[in-house]
């Protein structure tokens, strides 16, 4: 399976702080906020990943992540010339899928908690169709919203809608059969001129091939939209940390115990940065 990472967009609801930076390379607490969806894909076992930018960030993405393989996994890049919508990752990203499934992630969706790795990997093990996941929030009507049955069959999916029929939102992370490149150049733009996800994920509810899984209380899905989501998402993650020494998203923390890299590339990689309390973590693991 193929990861997909979409770090581009214009940001403009976070101006001026986005106004030169992109967004997904601003800090929540002690990392770059790309850091926490990758994470995500590193935990989900996927070692091929795109990160897709805009003309100006794409080099940006590049130095600060290279090519992989300090993580043992590979990471390549794409541009994208104007943020047409969230489904043109699957056209900008054909040549890296080619025949394989693909999970997509938005650069700016951050996910926490426990279980997180079984429900990644129950959701890659889907060999047709599609998977999203649901989240119980009170403001559903600001994100793509599903709605199902008792026995979790999918009754329809709506992008941002004025009366939403579930409380349930879609987060941003998407897996997808081979078909999703297919499908996604069927799509036309929506009122809104975006080739939208949720317009991909209706053609795979239309074949009922759309499957749903709900996270649940323990689970933390956190919006990163606004300066005030930013700084919850920040207290939150420094809340953590401090309190049960556990870092989330550090990479190279995953990388190792995932056997992706060994002891002493880890040490090495600690050593680099000894100077911060992400390098002491690193270093510490190893103790
Ligand atoms: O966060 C979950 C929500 O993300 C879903 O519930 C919605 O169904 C989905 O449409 C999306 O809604 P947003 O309005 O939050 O999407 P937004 O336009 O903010 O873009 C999400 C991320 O993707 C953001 O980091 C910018 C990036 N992006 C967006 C577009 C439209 C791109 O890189 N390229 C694009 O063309």
């Amino acid at each position: 399976m193929k990861g997909i990472i979409l770090a581009g967009g214009k940001g403009t609801r976070l101006y001026p702080m986005t106004k030169a930076v992109s967004k997904q390379l601003l800090p929540i607490y002690d990392k770059p906020l790309i850091y926490y969806p990758l994470s995500v894909l590193l935990l989900a076992g996927i070692r091929e990943i795109l990160i897709i930018s805009t003309p100006e960030d794409t080099s940006v993405y590049q130095r600060l992540l290279g090519d992989g393989s300090i993580l043992g996994v590979e990471f390549s890049y794409a541009v994208q010339e104007t943020p047409r919508g969230l489904a043109d990752a699957f056209m900008l990203g054909e040549d890296f899928i080619k025949n394989d499934h693909v999970c997509l992630i938005l650069g700016d969706n951050l996910f926490y908690g426990q279980d997180l790795t079984r429900i990644l990997n129950r959701a890659k093990a889907l060999e047709k169709g599609a998977t999203i996941f649901g989240y119980p929030v009170k403001d559903a009507h600001s994100f793509g919203v599903v709605e199902f049955d008792k026995d979790l069959n999918v009754l329809s999916i709506e992008e941002k809608p004025q009366n939403p029929r579930s409380n349930y939102a879609v987060p941003g992370l998407y897996f997808y059969d081979n078909d999703v490149v297919e499908i996604a150049k069927s799509i036309k733009p929506s009122s809104r001129g975006e080739i939208e996800i949720t317009a991909v994920n209706n053609v795979y509810l239309e074949r009922k091939l759309l499957n749903v899984i709900l996270l649940k209380r323990g689970m933390a899905w956190l919006d990163t939209g606004t300066p005030e989501g930013m700084l919850k998402a920040a207290e939150y993650v420094e809340a953590v940390q401090s309190r049960q020494g556990f870092y989330i998203a550090c990479l190279e923390e995953i990388a190792w115990r995932r056997g992706l890299i060994d002891t002493a590339q880890l040490r090495a990689i600690g050593n680099n940065l000894h100077m911060t309390d992400y390098g002491q973590y690193i270093l510490s693991l190893i103790n």
